[in-house]
């Protein structure tokens, strides 16, 4: 065999064995590739996202979400022995909280007996192992389904800030963990860290969701809480002049550099699959974990092909969880983390 590179002539035959080189080697069985694999998944890389409501013995599947449920604080409670037993240590808390008790200033959110505050003592009481990431924003509790107070048709920036403030506060007090704030004002994470540390709350962490992109995947969690942006003309009717451009990616370590220089101890980047040169830059850019929000919209999208027969309902879950960790995420936030965690635990 000879071949012509740069006109200096190769015999391939005399100086080398043909192929060069042979990759498949450590891939020609299980084991091999067990032995050479680079990445791997565990039940603990997952964070379990769970929907409180109201009430008692209360439990209704999301239409756009199957296998997800909105559930009372007890029906929760049963679920985190489940997640504890799978080795699942970490959940995040969402709450639908009833229309009568929305208004434009959050008041309900640091409400100290409202419905976060007592899902987050019940979980902790029940386990506390468990670490309980309560999400910070405004959203569930706004009449116009915004992540803070508007003011002239617009989230206004650092009055949005005291109240998240208020309301990480009354979190902590409540027995949270870490509190996460998925709002993606300004400077949230610095006040928020000064808060919690004039309040006495110096161990209770920060996963700042950092790069949040204003994503057309988060359509079936607002279905779930009940709490996408209303249709009124002197509000925005998206989010997109808080949460960021997803044509960007310089934007995105900008974001998390700064997360970390105001003191949150873990940043996140969201959603996931679509995303994942956002992880690796983000990743190799901070010196703290990095988390990634498998959201709601992805979630939906392979449960509705594996429904129609269309893909490995299995396979294309582990699939996308191992990238996810492969492009440089500590942890996973995923509606799969209990699904996973039963296949990983087999
Ligand atoms: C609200 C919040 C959202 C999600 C997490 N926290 C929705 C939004 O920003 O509109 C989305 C999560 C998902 O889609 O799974 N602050």
């Amino acid at each position: 065999l000879t071949v012509q590179t740069n006109k200096l002539k190769f015999n391939f035959k005399q100086k080398y064995m043909f192929p060069l080189h042979r990759g498949r080697r450590l891939r020609t069985n299980e084991s091999i590739r067990s032995l050479v694999r680079e990445t791997s998944l565990s039940p603990s890389d997952f964070m379990f996202p769970m929907f409180i409501a109201e009430g008692e013995n209360y439990n209704v599947e999301i239409a756009s979400m199957p296998g997800i449920f909105r559930r009372s604080i007890d029906l929760t409670v049963k679920e985190i022995h489940e997640l504890f037993a799978l080795g699942i240590r970490a959940v995040n808390i969402y709450v639908k909280v009833s229309e009568n008790l929305k208004d434009n200033t959050g008041l309900e959110a640091w409400n100290p007996n409202g419905l976060m505050q007592n899902a987050i003592r019940a979980i902790k009481a029940a386990c506390p192992e468990m670490i309980v990431m309560p999400d910070v924003a405004l959203d569930p509790y706004s009449i116009y389904g915004h992540d803070g107070i508007i003011t002239n048709g617009d989230v206004e920036n650092d009055a949005t800030n005291d109240a998240l403030v208020k309301m990480a506060v009354s979190h902590a007090q409540a027995g949270a963990d870490f509190v996460a704030p998925s709002d993606m004002m300004d400077g949230r994470v610095l006040r928020l860290r000064e808060g919690l540390d004039a309040a006495g709350f110096h161990n209770v962490g920060i996963m700042s969701y950092s790069a949040k992109y204003a994503s057309a995947f988060y359509g079936p969690f607002r279905d779930a809480l009940d709490s996408a942006p209303v249709d009124a003309t002197e509000i925005p009717k998206d989010k997109k002049t808080y949460q960021m451009d997803y044509a960007n990616r310089i934007e995105a370590i900008k974001e998390a550099l700064w997360d970390v220089e105001e003191g949150a101890d873990m940043v996140m980047v969201k959603p996931g699959i679509a995303y994942l040169d956002i992880v690796r830059e983000v990743k190799n850019a901070v010196n703290v974990p990095v988390t990634v929000y498998h959201v709601s919209g992805e979630y939906a999208m392979i449960k509705a092909a594996a429904e129609r027969g269309w893909l490995d309902h299995d396979k294309i879950m582990m699939e996308q969880l191992m990238c996810i960790k492969r492009a440089g995420a500590s942890l996973i936030s995923t509606y799969f983390a209990k699904e996973a965690a039963i296949l990983l635990n087999k």
